[in-house]
């Protein structure tokens, strides 16, 4: 007999209490408290002779068989990029995105460029099935033999895909999927995990593929995809601003392969087309360069991707301000200490302005040398000239440090026409490639003085 209790959960710091409370006692946060269902079961005291423990199951490490792992390509070679190079068989992924960035559209037609439509499955909570049926006609994919269920509860859709047997699987949303189990409303906190963890179950037992589709809320997704992370093989969010044409899925987590992968679709009539070269779709096309502009070469999973970091720095009417856009604002703080002390130039009576262009998130370490080269080409008002990019890591001794991935940034920018790169010396290349000249540096003041 399995009896279903319910607790309290602080979704800010996970503590656990047995009442609802306005405030968390552990880690003070207001209004944190979610409900969570535990199953208890009668005898979880007694391990001897636990039913369904034996000795058998315990296998040594090299008599363990393993096949190659089955990969389905999903027609789209963006998509299959972010995956690690297409759908592995039997795998969960969780799709997360603010409404209405492109999840279902993505979906519908990643199923339907599957190599056997008919063995897909698209459970829609959202939509009617009408709407999906418009939208496949408008993917140009109304006459593909997928298989539909317009449905919300778990135990129906389990029992339905075991009698269909699809081999893969999406479920779109999961915040509007429900489980009996449990009595409070779908979306919350307890349903989705609870759901999300029925789902997961069976596709493991089952062998399907999995996509769940989940909404990310505005204020830091909590009750949304992220409590679903740890479940699931590979995480993909969808970045980037709705209002540009382009949009980017990013591989947070992928036990298949390499994360930070990004995969960069163009939103169009005729739903997303994959952007094949989208090195350069980043930098803007304006002809009158201005100050506090500069080109990163960054690096995102296993590919170089050239980005445009604009720096503005305005005298300061107050506190001085540090406002970031795609970049952690911690980091500038940090990378404006290290400029103070190795190089004297101080900005504590200034506001620092900065963005990454295209909405891009940058997190690497391979970015502070370019943020801090917009930054100082603003205070300055300096242009620099069109044709430089740079990279590399500042260290807290005003050192340059090598970055991964050096060779293929330097071919990478020469390959889009750059003359000149400043880089960390650890990443000189071996040989300049041709028509560019490359300056391999040891310090952020030689860095600097590269750019007089
Ligand atoms: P959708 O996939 O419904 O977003 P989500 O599932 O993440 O909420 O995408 C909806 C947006 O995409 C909507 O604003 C319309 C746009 N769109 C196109 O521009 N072209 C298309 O062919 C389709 C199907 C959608
Ligand atoms: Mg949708």
């Amino acid at each position: 007999m399995t009896k279903v209790k319910t607790q309290y959960s602080c979704s800010a710091c996970g503590s656990v209490s047995p009442k609802w409370l306005g405030q968390c006692t552990d880690c003070g946060a207001w209004n944190s408290l979610t409900e969570i269902a535990i199953s208890k079961t009668p005898n979880s005291g007694r391990w001897q002779g636990y039913a369904g423990a034996s000795e058998a199951s315990i296998i040594a490490l090299p008599q363990i068989s393993t096949t190659q792992t089955e990969r389905l390509s999903t027609g789209l070679e963006e998509l299959d990029r972010v995956l690690g190079g297409g759908l592995v068989m039997g795998s969960v992924i969780l799709i997360g995105g603010d409404p209405g960035i492109g999840k279902s559209t993505l979906l519908l037609q990643a199923l339907a460029h599957l190599p056997e439509p008919d063995k897909a499955l698209y459970v829609t909570g959202e939509e009617s099935l009408q709407q999906v049926s418009l939208r496949a006609k408008r993917l140009g994919v109304g006459q593909m033999p997928l298989k539909l269920l317009a449905e919300t509860q778990v135990e129906t859709i389990i029992a339905l895909a075991t009698t269909l047997k699809p081999s893969v699987m999406v479920i779109d949303s999961i915040q509007t999927i429900f489980t009996q189990l449990i009595q409070s409303a779908p979306g919350s906190v307890s349903q989705v995990r609870e759901s999300a963890a029925l789902l997961v179950r069976f596709a493991k037992q089952s062998g399907i593929s999995l996509y769940l589709v989940g909404h990310v809320n505005k204020d830091g997704a909590i009750a949304g995809p992220r409590v679903l992370e740890h479940m699931v093989d590979t995480v993909l969010y969808f970045e980037g601003e709705k209002e540009s044409r382009f949009r980017i899925v990013r591989a947070i987590k992928n036990r298949f392969g390499a994360v930070n992968e990004l995969g960069i679709f163009a939103m169009t009539d005729k739903g997303l087309r994959e952007v094949n070269n989208p090195s350069a779709i980043f930098l803007s096309r304006t002809a009158k360069p201005s100050s506090g502009t500069i080109v990163l070469v960054s690096w995102e999973g296993s590919r170089p991707l050239l980005l445009e970091i604009q720096a503005l720095v305005d005298d300061s009417h107050g506190v001085p301000r540090r406002v970031t856009v795609g970049y952690d604002h911690n980091r500038l703080a940090l990378l404006l200490a290290v400029l103070h002390r190795h190089s004297g130039i101080t900005m504590h009576q200034m506001d620092v302005f900065l963005n990454v262009v295209g909405g891009v998130k940058v997190t690497e370490t391979g970015a502070d040398l370019a943020i801090v080269v917009a930054v100082l080409t603003s205070f300055r008002d300096k242009i620099l000239d069109k044709g430089t990019v740079v990279f590399g890591e500042i260290g807290l001794g005003g050192e340059l440090r090598p970055v991964p991935g050096g060779q293929e940034r330097i071919i990478e920018a020469a390959k889009h026409g750059f003359k000149r790169a400043i880089v960390p010396k650890g990443n000189a290349p071996r040989q300049n490639p041709e028509g560019m000249e490359v300056f391999a540096v040891e310090t952020l003041k030689e860095a600097l003085s590269k750019l007089d």
